[in-house]
This record gives structure tokens, sequence and C-alpha cells, in this order.
């Protein structure tokens, strides 16, 4: 793997993760890679018993995330790691790095986070044997989440994780907190607090910007090192923190047909990247070889991101 970069200054505070508590009274997000916060249908809460400090964490991550994460600044994002000068290296490299970015309050710290990765790939792979993609799927679609790693800009949490939304349109209600984008600076503006904005209908989601994190930016890296994976697994990839779409059933007018198609897919896969932190263990040396050859049947040997 070659480091080819400083740690770039993108505006953001990562002074904010140093506000969330650790230990027993945080939450696990997603896979348990990653923090404090988790969305309000359900991502793998655990029972603790600080049930309103948690929900503090939880709303407070919100609420920065809901201010922040204007249409001005994913462009940014976008520009910025569109480039992909910070690494070169293979999707297993990846994996690899991911169990670098320790997070404290993760109370599953003695696993390893590629065992996440795993677990879900597993799992799919176990009741759809011959979709070989969706497990590769599975296996990449929190990588992005390396953001959080001093050589990608150690971005702060509310720029990585947590529930994603399309930006550049009126805010759906059903999206967890949403009071806090009153703050937004595009809440009040009528370029893009109107239901299309700046979409049209049908326009298809591909060409909606999403808030920033690490689902659009696996999505970049995946697309731009020109991977053979199918459609439906970028879409996974793109909208699996997108619940106000795949849970909450909004945002049809921006979708087109092809969309419609892979949605099934993505409602399928996040059932299993909901429940697949499992105390199985997986044994990463023995079931490596398979996902090595799907990595080399659907990515270059070498990827930048
Ligand atoms: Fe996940
Ligand atoms: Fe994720």
């Amino acid at each position: 793997m070659t480091i080819l970069i400083d740690q770039p200054d993108f505006g953001v505070e990562a002074e904010e993760k140093k506000k969330i508590p650790n230990k027993e009274n945080e939450l696990v997000l997603d896979d348990g890679f990653v923090v404090p916060v988790t969305n309000s249908f359900g991502h793998n809460f655990r029972d603790y018993d600080a049930e309103s400090l948690r929900q503090g964490v939880v709303e407070n991550f919100y609420r920065v995330n809901h201010i922040k994460q204007t249409f001005d600044f994913v462009k940014r994002m976008r520009e910025e790691y569109s480039k992909l000068d910070k690494v070169e290296m293979s999707i297993w490299e990846c994996c690899e790095l991911l169990n670098d970015v320790h997070d404290e309050s993760d109370p599953d710290l003695d696993e390893p986070q590629i065992e996440h990765l795993l677990q879900t790939a597993e799992a799919i792979r176990k009741d759809y044997p011959d979709e070989d993609w969706v497990h590769l799927t599975a296996l990449i679609h929190d990588l992005g989440k390396v953001l959080l790693h001093p050589s990608f800009g150690e971005l702060p949490q509310w720029a990585v994780v947590g529930d994603t939304f399309p930006v550049g349109c009126a805010f759906d209600e059903t999206i967890v907190h949403h009071k806090y984008f009153e703050e937004n600076k595009d809440y009040n503006n009528p370029a893009y607090n109107t239901k299309y904005g700046a979409y049209s209908e049908g326009c298809g989601l591909n060409n909606v910007m999403m808030s920033w994190g690490h689902d659009d930016y696996m999505y970049l890296v995946a697309k731009e090192n020109k991977t053979t994976l199918p459609s439906a697994a970028l879409f996974i990839v793109r909208y699996h923190s997108f619940y106000a779409l795949h849970r909450s059933g909004g945002y049809k007018h921006l979708m087109n047909e092809e969309d419609i198609e892979n949605l099934k897919w993505l409602q399928v896969f996040n059932k299993y990247d909901l429940y697949s932190k499992s105390k199985v263990r997986i044994d990463v040396e023995k079931v490596k070889p398979y996902y090595l050859s799907l990595i080399e049947k659907y990515f270059p040997a070498k990827l930048r991101w």
C-alpha cells in the first residue's frame, strides 16, 4: 500500500468527535466499526443502561450532521475525494486497513473489523450461494469508513457515518431528527428546498447528491476504478445508509426504472447488514481465498483511493 497524502484540510472539524464520550454509554453504529451514533430505526442498538445519555449522543450527532451536510459541503467533498489521490491499495488491503482504524467506544474491539465485513458476506452467501457479486458487495460496503483514518483526512464522525439523505432538494420528513435541518443553510434556499430542488422527476438517484459519508465515498472508489460489479452492487454500496429510501419509501419521485429494480436488492442486503453482528467467529484465513478470487474477478489488483 502506498500512502500518498498528508493530512488535508477539508474545513471540517475533527474536534467534533472529541465531544463524544466513550466506553459503557456508547453506541455502535452499523457493523460495530464506528461510533457513537445510530439511527432511530434499529441499527445495532446495544442494551446499555444509559438510555437518555445515549439518545443525547445520537441526537447531538444528527444535529451536527444535519446542519453541516449542505449541498456545497457535499460538492466540495466529492470534488476532493474524486481525485483518488490519497492511497493506492487493493480491496483486501483496505479490509485490513480498516482493522487499524480503532474505535475506542466499540465494545467489540477484540473482534477485528474484517470479521464484521465477512460475517455480513458469509451470511448472504449462505442464502444466495449463486450471487457471487452480492457476497463481494457485502465485503466492501463499509470500506469507505477508512475516511476516519489519518491517511484519508481523518474526517469527523458526522461526515462518515449515520443515515444518509439527498442534498439539493427538500429534506424528507421521515429522516431521523428532521427538525435539525432547520439550521441547515439549504433549508431556506429556494433552489434547494422544494420537492425536486436541483433535480427533476425520475432523474435517477445516481444524479442526486447524497450527504457525504462512507457510502458515497466507496461508491466513487468502486465506480472510478472501473469495477465490473453490476449496478445493483453500486446501488447497495451508495444507499445502504439511506433509510428514508429503503425503510421509509421516500424519494420515489427521483427514482428511475433501474433504481426501482436495484432497490429490491438493497432491501435484501439491508437485513444482513443489520443482523450480521453475530457471535459466530469467522475464520478469516479459511474464507480469504474465496474473497480474493471475487476481488480479482470484479476489481483491478490495485485501486486508487
Ligand atoms: Fe454495514
Ligand atoms: Fe455502512
